[in-house]
This record gives C-alpha cells, sequence and structure tokens, in this order.
C-alpha cells in the first residue's frame, strides 16, 4: 500500500469464522481476514492469471467454472472475460465480504456479480467441493489463502492436502483443470497434488513488492487417476 496515505477501514464485520475488513489506502484496496493479510489491488494479475492458465488448458465452449473464495474478484472476473465460460460458482467463507460487494464498497467487483453467468454461495470450500455433482466442474480454481505455508484459516491446512483434493478431481470432468494460487512454491502441495492426478504443472510468476522479489506459483492439475 503507499505509505504515504493514510489507511481508512472501509467496513468490518465478524462472522462465526472470524473477523474479515476492508481497508484503503488512496486507491489501494486491502483485505484482511482474521487478522491476516489475504491480498490488496497493488499486483492483481497473478490471481488473474490463476484462471487464465487453466482456461488455456481446457478445451471447448460450454465451460462450467467453481471458485474458491471470492476475495477481490480478479480471478472471476478473467474468467467471465472468457466467452466459452457459461457459469461460475464462487464458493466465498465470509457473507460480509458478499454483502460489501453487492453494496458497491469493493470497487474491483463492480458488475462481476451482477453477470448472469455468476452464483455465489456462501460457504467452506471444504463443505462445497465435496458436494459437488461427480464429473460437473471444467475449471477448479483454489484462492482461499495465500497459500499452503500462510493461511487465513488455520481449518485450511485441509484444502491441500490429499483427502480433499481427491474430492475435487471426482468433481472434474474428463476435460477439467484444477488450479491453485500458492504465494510461495510448494512442494509438498505440488507431490499431493501428483498423488490425485496425472498431469501437474507450476507456473512460476514472479512479482516485486516493495523492492522484494516474489515467486508467486500457479499449480494446475489435470487427468485424474480415479476418473468419474
Ligand atoms: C486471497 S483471497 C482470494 C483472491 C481472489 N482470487 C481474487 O482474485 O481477488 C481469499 C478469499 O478466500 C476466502 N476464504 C478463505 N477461506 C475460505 C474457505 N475455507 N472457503 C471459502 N472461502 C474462503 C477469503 O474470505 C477470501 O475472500
Amino acid at each position: 500500500m503507499p505509505e504515504d496515505q493514510p489507511r481508512v477501514v472501509v467496513a468490518r464485520a465478524a462472522d462465526e469464522h472470524g473477523e474479515v475488513a476492508l481497508a484503503r489506502r488512496g486507491e489501494v484496496v486491502e483485505l484482511v481476514v482474521d487478522g491476516v493479510f489475504a491480498m490488496d489491488t497493488v499486483h492483481t494479475a497473478t490471481e488473474a492469471a490463476l484462471a487464465t492458465l487453466a482456461l488455456a488448458r481446457v478445451p471447448g465452449e460450454g465451460l462450467r467454472a467453481v471458485v474458491g473464495g471470492l476475495g477481490l474478484g480478479f480471478t472471476v472476473r478473467a474468467l467471465l472475460d472468457e466467452p466459452r465460460v457459461d457459469r461460475v460458482d464462487v464458493v466465498e467463507l465470509h457473507a460480509p465480504l458478499v454483502a460489501w460487494a453487492r453494496d458497491g464498497l469493493v470497487p474491483s467487483l463492480a458488475g462481476v456479480l451482477d453477470d448472469r453467468r455468476v452464483a455465489v454461495l456462501v460457504a467452506d470450500v471444504l463443505d462445497a467441493v465435496p458436494a459437488l455433482p461427480p464429473g460437473s466442474v471444467d475449471v477448479l480454481l483454489l484462492d482461499v489463502d495465500n497459500g499452503p505455508g500462510f493461511l487465513v484459516h488455520p481449518r485450511n491446512a485441509a484444502v491441500y492436502g490429499p483427502p480433499f483434493l481427491a474430492t475435487a478431481a471426482r468433481a472434474l470432468t474428463a476435460r477439467g483443470v484444477v488450479a491453485v494460487w500458492s504465494a510461495d512454491p510448494s512442494p509438498g502441495l505440488a507431490a499431493a497434488l501428483a498423488a490425485t492426478w496425472r498431469s501437474v504443472e507450476t507456473a512460476t510468476l514472479p512479482v516485486e513488492r516493495d523492492g522484494r522479489a516474489f515467486a508467486y506459483t500457479v499449480y494446475l492439475a489435470g487427468g485424474s487417476r480415479s476418473p468419474a
């Protein structure tokens, strides 16, 4: 965030999962989940790349996507920019964030939830993904933390483990791809994905923030070892 501008908390609310807050410093918007920095709008190309890298690997039309979670909406917007996408189901844990988006408090989400292809489910991905019908999803995008090494909720550790990933694999179509965003390379996540899918790719996306170099990473996997 620009340090010469005052930081103003735009909205703050608590629910049964913890607190979520939206702050602004000048034009930059920041999302804080349960006291943990989740993201801001300074560098958002990699959130969009989570969607575009996955879409590039899925052939055909009439694609159905599922995204967890909503955040500031860059991943969902990138999906909506692709005309081959027919439907986007967004799973977001924090109801207040969805309400702020609908009330126009999140500039980057303007119009996103009004798109007729979008439906929002306020739920935990740990519950929502296992409940998806088998073979129903072409693109499953997971960005609920800063990655497996930097969780916003301790319970989210299960998102990166083989039991949950196996439920994700069941939900995918034969052409389907799962993609996971991480602020750091995670060999453990790559191994967990490889236990479930035949093809696993690592896309390293270098970003410089405040003079420091980061290797944001998107993991992509497809071709389930146990097709639905
Ligand atoms: C880093 S942000 C997502 C950023 C998003 N990709 C974007 O483009 O703006 C993480 C989001 O996941 C949500 N979240 C965290 N844990 C979750 C869970 N277990 N299930 C669903 N959503 C979750 C957070 O509330 C937050 O909105």
